[in-house]
């Protein structure tokens, strides 16, 4: 009998894996925007294109990259996006502000740098907008310079700044926490000044897709609440979800291993909670989706908030060290967010270069890529594909009880896929996997290491890297494969495999 058996249910389809459940969150906080994806147009010792290293542009493409949401975070409510249009030098000198941070801010990366940025990665634009210090006006004016068709002195000024087509940018958010550095709000307010805003905004642009600033249930109820009959004005909800139950970043214990994945689990029911309060407001008569704008770990090291007595790093750059443990958390993240595609309209791993759950790292000239990019490239067959339902059963548990594999399936032009991940620290797993009704040749990449310790480095780029892992044909629709602990596989069954 095997440890797990895994069955696919091909004839119950969920919904379709939209990419921008794929999407990533680049912030001008720490050396995420400035250093870690722009070096600018001069740089000479580093390969760029356009100001972009070429190294991370290359990662970040193949990962891949579909939705870029920016430029922030806490910084958006103190952007004011006429400094980063027009000729860099003459564009003024601001002080960057986000989270405790205070940066000398050239804006050489504004608005037309990463609107080709996005086109470079094949990324769809998601701009956050200024409610804490900017005015409905201001938002608008960024709106029509970005996206109206028509002759106007914004668009002109656009034409002559390099961009004579619209750029038809799809996302725009409300604010960013605005129940905190946004602005400390509270709901009700922030629903009468939302309201304003995507007002004029809709006047500009009918087609952009307006993302209301959400917390936690009390505050997205009270919110929805207020807005009560101009629930049309909403498209999408935001909220953010990070995990800091997990211990220090490295030297975790076995206890922390498992809360760091159980409350990565518990990213599901945050949804779930989310869509009932959507539900229960609008009564199913608009669809609202759920925004999970900035979500990842974020270790003691680099916080000031939250639980854990690990001796904060100093300064705090929000640079942590990416184990195979978070690569782990973000698959099992991953498989709620499948689960709950019809109500999960996007989701952005928070940030994409150097800062808190980063898929890629840089250092001067060195780049590498954390478990968690090797975790999402193992994901890229999921993307637009039909999310299917996976039943586990087998005596293989966690020491709560719970099942130690778990999966998730898709089904897509290229066939079946399925990425399981075998929570248990230490025992390995074999697992059944059963797909009634499906035929075709299988095969696996896993990815693991002797410790969920383990990290990958400048000096040790490959420590962690996804490798070739065996399936057998067990019997018609069923196959057999041995997951290694704390590990995580792709099982491709189909032509492509
Ligand atoms: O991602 C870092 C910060 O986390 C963002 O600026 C803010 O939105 C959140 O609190």
């Amino acid at each position: 009998m095997a440890d797990t058996t895994l069955t696919v249910r091909a004839d119950a389809p969920i919904g379709t894996v939209s990419p921008r459940l794929y999407g990533h969150f680049a912030e001008h906080l720490g050396r995420c925007c400035y250093d870690g994806l722009w070096v600018g147009l001069d740089a000479t010792n580093i390969p760029h294109r356009e100001g972009f290293r070429t190294d991370v542009l290359e990662a970040l493409r193949a990962m891949p990259t579909p939705l870029l949401r920016w430029p922030g975070g806490c910084y958006a409510d103190h952007y004011h996006w006429r400094d980063g249009v027009g000729p860099p030098a003459e564009r003024p000198r601001r002080l960057g502000m986000s989270c405790d941070l205070q940066v000398e801010d050239d804006n050489g990366l504004g608005t037309h740098e990463f609107l080709r940025l996005c086109a470079l990665l094949g990324a769809e634009p998601y701009l956050a907008g200024n409610m804490g210090t900017g005015s409905p006006q201001e938002l608008c004016d960024w709106l029509e310079y970005c996206n109206t068709p028509l002759d106007t002195t914004l668009s002109r000024l656009r034409a002559a700044n390099g961009a004579p087509s619209p750029f038809g940018v799809p996302l725009w958010g409300v604010g960013n926490e605005n129940w905190g550095c946004g602005g400390n709000y509270d709901a009700a307010s922030y629903a009468r000044e939302y309201r304003r805003y995507a007002t004029m905004l809709r006047h500009v642009d009918p087609h952009a897709e307006l993302v209301a600033c959400g917390y936690e249930d009390d505050w997205n109820a009270e919110l929805l609440a207020t807005l009560g009959n101009r629930l049309h004005l909403v498209d999408h909800l935001s909220i953010h979800h990070y995990w800091s139950h997990g211990g220090p970043e490295l030297d975790f214990d076995d206890a922390d291993y498992y809360a760091l994945l159980a409350e990565a689990a518990e990213t599901e029911a945050f949804v779930v909670r989310t869509a009932a309060i959507i539900e229960d407001a609008t009564g199913g008569r608009r669809r609202i989706g759920i925004a999970l704008d900035e979500w990842g770990v974020w270790h003691p090291e680099v916080r000031t908030w939250g639980p854990g007595a690990t001796a904060r790093r100093a300064p705090v750059t929000y640079e942590q060290a990416g184990t195979l443990r978070d690569a782990l958390a973000a698959a099992i993240a991953l498989e709620g967010f499948h689960r709950q595609c019809a109500t999960l309209s996007l989701a952005n791993l928070a940030q994409i270069v150097n800062v808190l759950h980063a898929p890629v790292m840089t250092d001067g000239a060195a780049m590498w890529l954390t478990p968690t990019y090797h975790a999402l490239r193992l994901h890229a067959p999921h993307l637009g594909a039909t999310a299917l339902p996976v039943a586990g059963d087998g005596p293989l548990v966690l020491p709560d009880g719970s099942a130690a594999v778990t999966a998730t399936a898709t089904s897509g032009d290229r066939g079946l896929a399925v990425t399981l991940v075998n929570r248990h620290l230490d025992r390995s797993a074999d697992v059944c996997l059963v797909v009634p009704e499906v035929a075709g040749d299988a095969g696996a990449a896993v990815l693991t290491a002797d410790t969920p310790r383990a990290v990958n480095s400048a000096d040790d780029p490959e420590r962690v890297v996804p490798a070739v892992l065996e399936v057998r044909a067990d019997g018609p629709g069923r196959w057999r494969l041995a997951m290694p602990p704390h590990a995580m596989a792709t099982v491709r069954i189909g032509p492509a495999a």
